[in-house]
């Protein structure tokens, strides 16, 4: 059992001493993005100080060095997800990218007229649009697995919705607008009894829970970098090696070729058939020195901290009168999602920000959600492995003074 030191996680991250408003910066839009711990900013310095170089095309030392570094992320993917192979491991932009790579290339490959593409009510609109285009292009049919008052989904409907229509599920882990954590693994079984591969978003989850896709028998996942204390600009593809290789190539370029000539290309092996064009090294390097950060303090230990913050903050939220939490899932994780009667979110979201206290407002993304609940959008509180108890008490204190402003 690892020891998780809270004062000692803070201190590792520099952005959050910074004062926002002249007030103590109390950062809650972890679901959006997180900071950075110092080591991932070293990395960052140092790769640009010391090996910056492109990967996979010279052979000179600097792009050996920075081909190897880019090579041992990958490795440190898998291990992280526990992905049989490290070519399984597509680094791309992130999640939206990962998603759309698969409806591009999984759609080209096995999605028909008639065909049906299930979802659920709960997605962002990376794992919304994405397939709705696909099916403009295809002449297919998007399922929706709707969801109750609480956020939860229908099992029953969904396995109603499984036939032999159904080509690909793809359902997120945690709602990032709700914060439901969805039972992928028992949905992901009932699709593979209909023959139907999986695309598990795991954007919101990754940061906050072990994560095994061979446990999951999940086909693919997808994440990004920088909602895990890495950089920006990169994230993940996980997909079983029978379906990357059975899919044709995303986008056409360098890398992912073996021969080119006018007449014909032949394509790389994996993962390079789906890596085209010089990558965001410098991301995909340092997203390494956040993997090792996370493993470090130790996911286990991340996820005891965030659950008992996220039932404190319930608590609190409850007590204030006029506040209706949306998404109260018995299952959630680390997102508090919440409007208050007669009150717009985006005028509590400036006051509190006037407090220093960052929080999201809107629809987060994920418009069919807020149109289920027929709100315009909620304050989103979403917590990272850095907040504490005194961080959910401003907020608490804050959000009581700005609603006393404006009720
Ligand atoms: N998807 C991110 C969020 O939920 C940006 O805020």
């Amino acid at each position: 059992m690892k020891n998780f030191d809270i004062d000692k996680v803070r201190a590792d991250f520099p952005l959050l001493k910074r004062e926002v408003n002249g007030k103590p910066l109390v950062y809650l839009d972890n679901g959006a993005t997180t900071q950075k711990p110092k080591v991932v900013i070293d990395a960052i310095t140092g790769y640009y100080t010391d090996i910056n170089s492109n990967v996979h095309r010279g052979v000179h030392y600097l792009s050996q060095i920075s081909t190897d570094a880019f090579e041992v992320t990958r490795r440190k993917l898998r291990d992280f997800i526990h992905a049989k192979e490290d070519y399984e491991i597509i680094i791309t932009k992130g999640t939206t990218d990962s998603i759309n790579l698969v409806a591009q290339c999984y759609g080209k490959a096995f999605i028909q007229e008639g065909d049906e593409i299930v979802i659920s009510a709960m997605e962002h609109h990376s794992n919304i649009v994405p397939w709705q285009m696909l099916c403009d292009e295809k002449g297919a049919v998007l399922r929706v697995i709707p969801m109750d008052k609480a956020g939860v989904l229908d099992q029953a409907v969904y396995a109603e919705l499984l036939s032999a229509k159904t080509k690909i599920v793809a359902i997120t882990y945690v709602s990032n607008a709700l914060g439901t954590i969805n039972p992928i693994k028992e949905m992901i079984q009932l699709a593979h009894q209909h023959g139907v591969p999986v695309l598990v978003d795991a954007a919101q989850a990754i940061q906050h829970m072990q994560l095994d896709v061979q446990d999951l028998d999940v086909d693919f996942l997808v994440f990004s970098g920088h909602k895990m204390y890495g950089p920006t600009g990169v994230g993940v593809l996980y997909g079983k090696e029978k379906w990357l290789n059975a899919m044709p190539p995303y986008q056409g370029g360098g890398d992912m070729i073996k021969d080119v000539t006018f007449a014909k290309t032949t394509y790389n092996e994996l993962p390079f058939k789906f890596e085209a064009g010089t990558p965001n090294i410098e991301a995909g390097i340092c997203l390494a020195a956040a993997i090792d950060y996370i493993n470090d303090i130790g996911l286990d230990e991340i996820k005891a901290h965030e659950d008992a913050l996220l039932a404190y903050a319930t608590e609190k939220l409850n007590a204030i009168q006029g506040v209706r939490v949306i998404g109260t899932a018995a299952q959630k994780s680390s997102v508090l999602s919440f409007v208050v009667d007669g009150v717009h979110p985006y005028d509590i979201g400036v006051l509190l920000d006037k407090l220093g206290i960052a929080v999201r407002t809107g629809h987060h993304c994920a418009q069919p959600i807020m149109d289920q609940f027929e709100i315009p959008g909620t304050v989103r509180a979403s917590l990272a492995m850095y907040n504490t108890k005194a961080d959910i008490d401003t907020f608490i204190a804050g959000l009581n003074r700005a609603l006393t402003m404006l009720l």
